[in-house]
């Protein structure tokens, strides 16, 4: 609910409040657990600082216009011919209901000397205590150029500490989480590759230290936005702090000419009063309801890259395919190999026409036996690059970013097309509807992307600075295009694994592929802290070969990799053709095991019990959206000194209700299993166990 009273804005949602002031600026009074918002009347007062120091009045200004009296993180910065500063002025506020769940607050700003406007949008979730919010330009005057442009800035109360916690990472060794406590400066979370990026991950959560796993306030955020982005995080002098996140300053411009608009990212900001669970399992929940495109029970997948690398033929697919059905997989993805001459990666990226001598009988054939099989059919692009070795290349030099007179960079023997120039996105999307309308029974797209942005240039150093921006904006509206055209399709998005996961590609992809790195025990460590920030409905995670005692230098039993694999969306990546039938069986058993839980797995609430990182006994816990069922994955990894287990005690479940535990024979209390829990069987190195309890 909001409700304005004595020029204080209350927003209240389910368990947090978030009070603005309409002052000076527009003011963060409070963002926390729920007040009365109508008493803070108290905390607005003019703040005094001598003539050195930053005006205290500004600090905690939500949308800090750069008036040259503004020294932290601005949130909107432009340039006139004569005059640089900004004087917005306020016009006015609404209040709207836009649908059961979601209420929007909107301020209206215009500059006292030109025709800007600039309205700040706060979409409220009150449901998930979430608050997504954003800034929309409109120029109505003479050209202007931006300078900064940032979605949205929020303060946190005055606390002792303030901890950020937040994912790094690289190729094959995403999403790990890190730690940091803020001291007086700027601290900055970023991308500058053109891509979300594996690096860092545009999302957040902070506390004062002392929040756990199921206690304290966290704040969390994150940005939808796959270019170069930041989220900064400034502790000040007078030990505010305020987060701000955006479009990247980093080799950022835009020109408005009169009549143009411009909307930024959006910027997702929740509270959570029990700890960083009760933060993933709200933004899990709202992800589910507002941000990914539909709401349906994900197919078991198989995907052909580590069986038969580039070297996709049809009758190694066909025999691999018949396995897969056999073993109950629902759908059979073709990843990259198919077309062109593409027999590995130097050559082909960019010829979209199926290989003869791979598929003689064309695709239709492949997908009819597939079809046949009683499996849908999915397949592998990567539409955004280009191999210097491919008919598209050598037709079209101008279509890749590049300095003039430059080299530019190939990294995976490929260059990046520059899709905001409009015959190169008519391209992409003729290819695609193409295939997709050519092959009606293609249901499943994964659209890679495996090279960072560099090179972005037109030879125009001005619009240059437009492109990174242009790059995403370009992306996100090819999938919209195709999305609309082909609704029964599905989209995985990758990055060479986990390096554009972001709330903005999340709403057009079903699915996304986290990480190359497969081995079941590595992955657990992605998944905790992809956990986090994402859900796990989205989370594909394959059953390979990487982890078998095969003389590399894993061996996890196909128990454990299942088991690691069907926390997410299950899908089988590992070379099937050359199993015996005795571990075919066991993989079909698998499979059926999943197809009995993945709601609850797909859709639960989740409960991380104890992390990978802190214990030798991992366990994840998902309670289905009815209660009703609970679903425990235990994993232990090295066998030392005798190994005793703790005992597993659960979360999330009726004090007062009794439960089953299968192949318990007495029931059990909630309290009970959540105060003493149960013991596992768990015995020796990487061993693991689904634990099903029914409440009664
Ligand atoms: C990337 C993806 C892989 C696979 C290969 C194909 O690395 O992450 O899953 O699709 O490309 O070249």
């Amino acid at each position: 609910m909001i409700t304005l009273n004595n020029n204080i804005f209350n927003i209240e949602t389910k368990n947090s409040s978030y009070v603005l002031a309409k002052d000076v600026c527009l003011h963060n009074v409070y963002w926390g657990e729920k007040v009365h918002g109508e008493d803070l009347t108290y905390l607005v007062k003019e703040r005094g600082h001598s003539s050195f120091d930053p005006n205290l009045n500004l600090e905690r200004d939500e949308y800090s216009f750069w008036t040259s009296y503004s020294f932290l993180e601005s949130c909107l910065k432009v340039s006139y011919p004569e005059i640089r500063k900004l004087d917005m002025i306020y016009i006015d506020h609404t209040i709207e209901t836009i649908s059961k769940d979601l209420e929007r607050l909107s301020f209206r700003y215009k500059n006292s000397y030109s025709d800007l406007y600039v309205t700040l949008v706060y979409d409220v979730y009150a449901e998930y205590d979430i608050i997504s919010r954003y800034a929309e330009i409109f120029n109505d005057g003479e050209e202007v150029i931006v300078e900064n442009l940032k979605s949205a800035s929020v303060s946190v109360p005055k606390m002792d500490q303030y901890r950020v916690k937040y994912l790094t990472g690289k190729w094959a060794a995403e999403s790990q989480i890190n730690d940091q406590y803020l001291t007086t400066g700027n601290f900055t979370l970023q991308s500058r590759s053109g891509n979300t990026g594996p690096h860092f991950n545009p999302s957040f959560a902070l506390d004062n230290g002392s929040a756990t796993e199921d206690s304290g306030n966290v704040w969390f955020g994150l940005l939808g936005f796959s270019s170069n982005w930041q989220i900064s995080f400034e502790r000040t002098i007078y030990n505010n702090v305020k987060i701000t996140g955006g479009i990247s300053n980093f080799d950022f411009m835009y020109t408005l000419k009169k009549g143009e608009s411009f909307k930024t990212p959006v910027m997702t900001f929740g509270f959570s009063s029990g700890g960083y669970g009760e933060m993933s399992r709200k933004l899990h929940a709202f992800e589910v309801e507002h941000i990914f495109p539909k709401k349906k029970l994900g197919r078991v997948l198989y995907n052909s890259w580590e069986a038969t690398w580039f070297d996709v033929r049809v009758e190694s697919q066909k025999e691999l395919a018949k396995r897969a059905a056999g073993m109950g997989v629902e759908l059979f993805v073709i990843d990259d190999g198919w077309f062109g001459q593409r027999h590995n990666d130097r050559a082909g990226l960019g010829d979209w026409y199926v290989n003869q001598d791979k598929f003689p009988n064309g695709l239709s054939e492949f997908i009819s036996y597939v079809k046949s099989l009683g499996m849908d059919f999915g397949i592998w692009v990567e539409p955004e690059a280009v191999n210097p070795d491919s008919d598209l290349y050598r037709a079209h030099p101008d279509w890749i970013y590049r300095f003039k007179d430059q080299e530019p960079l190939q990294a995976r023997n490929q260059y990046t097309l520059n899709i905001s120039k409009k015959e190169v996105k008519e391209f992409i999307i003729d290819f695609m509807s193409k295939l997709l309308s050519e092959n009606k029974d293609i249901t499943f797209i994964k659209w890679d992307m495996n090279k960072a942005l560099t090179d972005v240039s037109l030879g125009n150093t001005a619009q240059d600075k437009e492109l990174w921006y242009k790059h995403a904006k370009a992306l996100y509206e090819i999938w919209a295009d195709l999305r609309a055209k082909f609704p029964h399709v599905e989209f995985e998005v990758c990055s060479g694994g986990g390096a554009r996961i972001d709330l903005g590609i999340l709403q057009y992809s079903d699915q996304c592929w986290p990480s190359d790195n497969t081995d079941a025990y590595e992955r657990l460590f992605i998944q905790e802290g992809f956990s986090h920030f994402y859900a796990p409905r989205i989370m594909t995670a394959w059953v390979t070969d990487a982890s078998s005692d095969n003389g590399r230098k894993y061996c996890r039993p196909y128990s454990y990799r299942f088991h690691s694999s069907m926390m997410g969306m299950l899908g089988i990546g590992a070379n099937i053709s050359k199993f015996s039938d005795e571990v075919l069986e066991e993989f079909k058993k698998y499979i059926a095991l999943y197809k009995e839980i993945r709601e609850t797995v797909q859709y639960g609430k989740q409960y991380r019990l104890s992390s990978v990182r802190e214990s030798s006994l991992h366990a994840v816990e998902y309670v289905s959206q009815d209660n009703n069922e609970i679903l425990i994955f235990a994993f232990r990894q090295g066998y030392q000194f005798g190994g005793v287990n703790p005992n597993l005690v659960l979360n999330g479940l009726d004090p007062n209700a009794l439960y089953q535990v299968e192949g318990m024979e007495q029931t059990l209390h909630g309290s009970t299993l959540m105060k003493i829990g149960i013991e596992t069987s768990l015995w020796g190195d990487f061993d693991s166990q689904l634990i099903r309890i029914k409440r009664v």
